[in-house]
């Protein structure tokens, strides 16, 4: 249940799409768990990016589904791949994208990373310490800067609202950022420009701010200082998604539409935008569809055991840090909220192991029963790529959602924002 989603009719309207659709799937295939694979809704998330950011290139973050789905669509519409390890690479590669659409963007390689950086030629990797500069340079310098990687320093700066704080673990401080480049020259490295990332799940627009106005400011004194002119700006990932209320794309334009003005200001003033967006591309292109598996009451409250769980499809319960939701595939979602048959309940996987709850918290018909389905939007980020087989529970399969996207998705997704509070008289919920 969400209280706080300021577009309940428009988020209704994309729920009730997507139980249809996944409904027709569950006709269809057999198997108590799997992934649906919604392409429409990955283009339709791939176009938002083009539109609100126009002009900033885009490399999709491999690392949140290196699904062939993804990326052979991706691959086609001409995006470019910010690539953690000489594995991403590789499967990048595979596809016919040659290293020059590629940033190594991990600010720490190992050996792998280093020569893959070299055999496929790839154009941009990141760092943020001495350390790792002289680490290129025994791979890389004296060679000429053509068939160098492009070094983007990584910032980072204090991060506000943020689901999870990549600055914990990267990006050194604006102010080590025109050493880091002057370092890059004189171990006769190829400076390429800066990188930050301001943590995942951002709807704070400020983090953005701080982090572009502070990379302008350490390549404006860096090009004054040294004598080059580095253009090249690297905004990161970190755009949000409505995961865990189902409103999927639906809040996530007016945080788009922001950067994309900031971006447009830094472009204005000479530099060059890339991003690196991850979970706001694959976020809404899968659902995952289990079964309820088992039922208890604990202290007077229901417990269902579903067919995948955290150690499966749901990982991102720990990795991501992620709450998602949980709606019954069969019984109507429109009063939900009101419901006197739904309550708060427990939802856990099917291991033995008690880390295996989902949600302690997880809004549901308290009827369901064995053999019941339960689906979860939004959970094509930071999923699929970490999912284990723990104590013999298979991966859920992808399948695809074959039908053409269904006009009620279309729709919802179509609805201006200023007008989100509406439900369009067009649109019939019957
Ligand atoms: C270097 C880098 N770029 C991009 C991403 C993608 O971030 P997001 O999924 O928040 O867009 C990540 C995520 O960890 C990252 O580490």
């Amino acid at each position: 249940m969400n209280t706080d989603d300021p577009h309940p009719s428009r988020t209704h309207i994309r729920l009730h799409a997507l139980q249809t659709t996944l409904s027709h799937v569950a006709h269809t295939h057999s198997g108590s768990s799997y992934f649906v694979f919604d392409e429409a809704a990955l283009s339709h998330a791939a176009d938002l990016f083009e539109r609100y950011l126009p002009g900033v290139i885009p490399f999709y973050a491999v690392k949140s589904n290196d699904r062939h789905e993804i990326l052979s669509h991706l691959a086609a519409r001409g995006w470019s791949f910010d690539v953690a390890s000489a594995y991403e690479v590789e499967r990048v590669h595979a596809l016919g994208v040659s290293g020059s659409r590629m940033i190594l963007a991990n600010p720490f390689k190992d050996n792998n990373s280093l020569e893959s950086l070299m055999r496929y030629q790839v154009a941009m990797t990141t760092a943020d310490s001495p350390e790792e500069l002289v680490k290129l340079q025994r791979t890389f310098g004296g060679l000429p800067a053509a068939a160098q990687p492009a070094v983007l320093i990584r910032i980072s700066l204090p991060a506000e609202g943020v689901q999870t704080d990549l600055g914990v673990k990267f990006g050194c401080r604006p102010e080590q950022a025109v050493p880091l480049l002057q370092q890059c020259v004189e171990l006769g490295l190829n400076p390429g420009g800066i990188a930050f990332h301001v943590g995942t799940q951002s709807w704070n627009l400020g983090n953005y701010e701080r982090a572009m106005q502070a990379a302008i400011d350490a390549l404006n004194t860096f090009n004054t200082e040294s004598g080059f002119n580095l253009r090249l700006i690297d905004i990161g990932g970190g755009f949000p998604w409505g995961t865990s209320d189902g409103s999927g794309p639906l809040r996530v334009e007016a945080l788009l539409a922001g950067v994309g003005h900031l971006c447009q200001s830094a472009q204005a003033q000479g530099f060059t935008l890339q991003a690196e967006p991850g979970r706001v591309i694959c976020g809404g292109a899968f659902s995952l569809l289990t079964t309820v598996i088992g039922k208890a009451t604990r202290n007077g409250q229901t417990w269902y055991y579903l067919s995948d769980g955290v150690y499966g499809g749901y990982n991102g319960v720990m990795y991501d840090h992620q709450p998602y939701l949980f709606l019954p595939l069969d019984q109507d979602l429109e009063h939900r909220d009101q419901s006197p048959d739904w309550a708060m309940t427990v939802v856990c996987g099917p291991t033995c192991d008690g880390v295996d709850i989902m949600s302690r918290a997880a809004w549901l018909p308290t009827n369901l029963e064995a053999g019941d389905r339960v689906f979860t939007p939004d959970i094509g980020a930071y999923s699929l790529v970490a999912a284990t087989e723990f104590n013999g529970f298979a991966r859920s399969p992808i399948i695809s959602a074959d039908h053409a996207p269904l006009p009620l998705l279309e729709a919802a997704l179509h609805i201006p924002v200023t007008s989100a509070e509406e439900i369009p008289q067009a649109v019939s919920l019957s």
